[in-house]
């Protein structure tokens, strides 16, 4: 854990700054990815132990790597967030080991059909991304409710996307995206009154590596320019921007926040 010191019932860190998540046991999915690195530092930055988990085991161990050299502590493990029995396992591993949970950030995914006209909607494609976005986080939160409905405490993160609101041919994405708020909603009306709260992120354009391998430098600085153009506050996000927003959810100062869809976009979609 960061270093730290117990000062009127607060935890503080070497800077005399209080920790947000001290002592929290917390879980990110995705996080070998842009943005599930920067939820799990941050997290780890204010105290929790950070559970990390993604299909890539090899990114994920270097984020836990990243985690511990800064000072914080964790576990990596590696999960396919499709497949059922895996996330079970991911969940049983963290409860025979540190019997409770305190947040989830259900981070993992992606678009698999990123750019199609509606004629040619492919199923295996399309399937894809509502089995990656959409069937994973609900039965990721449903493994979750399991484990805090009993300890009464729960604060579960949800990554949707800013094309919730419609994307013109993002057309399997932003419905799982749109569903992840939906089921968020749901699932705040259903868990409230076990102290646990729901909430969902909606980033706009964020800058991950991901984008600048996917689309090589000079397209994604392209796309870059694009979008910054638009946005009213004239850039895209950083992973940072998304972490410092989960933080906030996460921790006491948002306690009474539930069902919530928070977007990150500098006002792109004002
Ligand atoms: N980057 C953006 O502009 C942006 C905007 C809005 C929403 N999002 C969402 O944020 C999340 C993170 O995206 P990112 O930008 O960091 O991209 P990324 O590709 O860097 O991270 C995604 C991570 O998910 C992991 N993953 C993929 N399939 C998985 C599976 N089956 N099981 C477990 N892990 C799996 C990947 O290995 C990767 O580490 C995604 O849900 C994405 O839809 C991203």
């Amino acid at each position: 854990m960061f270093l730290g010191i117990e000062e009127k019932g607060c935890y503080l860190n070497i800077k005399g700054v209080v920790m947000r998540l001290s002592g929290r046991i917390v879980l990110v999915t995705g996080a070998a990815g842009g943005i599930g690195r920067a939820v799990a530092l941050c997290f780890a930055r204010e105290g929790a132990v950070v559970m990390v988990s993604d299909i890539n085991l090899a990114g994920c161990s270097e984020t836990l790597e990243l985690l511990e050299q800064a000072g914080g502590s964790g576990c990596s493990f590696k999960a396919d967030v499709t497949a059922e029995v895996e996330i079970r396992l991911l969940y049983k591993q963290i409860v025979d080991r540190f019997g409770r949970l305190d947040s989830v950030v259900n981070i993992a995914g992606g678009d698999c059909e990123p750019s199609a006209d509606v004629e040619d909607i492919d199923y295996a494609r399309m399937s894809a991304n509502l089995d990656l976005n959409l069937k994973s986080c609900i039965l990721s939160c449903r493994e979750a409710a399991r484990v805090m409905k009993p300890q009464g405490y729960g604060r579960i993160i949800n990554m949707s996307s800013l094309v919730y609101r419609g994307s013109p041919n993002q057309f399997s994405y932003a419905a799982a995206k749109g569903g992840i708020y939906a089921f968020t909603r749901s699932l705040a009306m259903s868990l409230g009154r076990y102290g646990i709260t729901v909430n969902a992120l909606a980033p706009a354009l964020v800058e991950v590596p991901a984008f600048v391998t996917a689309l090589g430098q000079e397209r994604w600085e392209m796309l870059r320019h694009d979008c910054a153009e638009r946005y009213p506050l004239g850039r895209v996000a950083t992973p940072d921007d998304v972490a410092r927003c989960a933080l906030f959810l996460a921790s006491d100062d948002a306690a009474f926040i539930t069902g919530q869809i928070l977007e990150i976009s500098g006002g792109a979609r004002l």
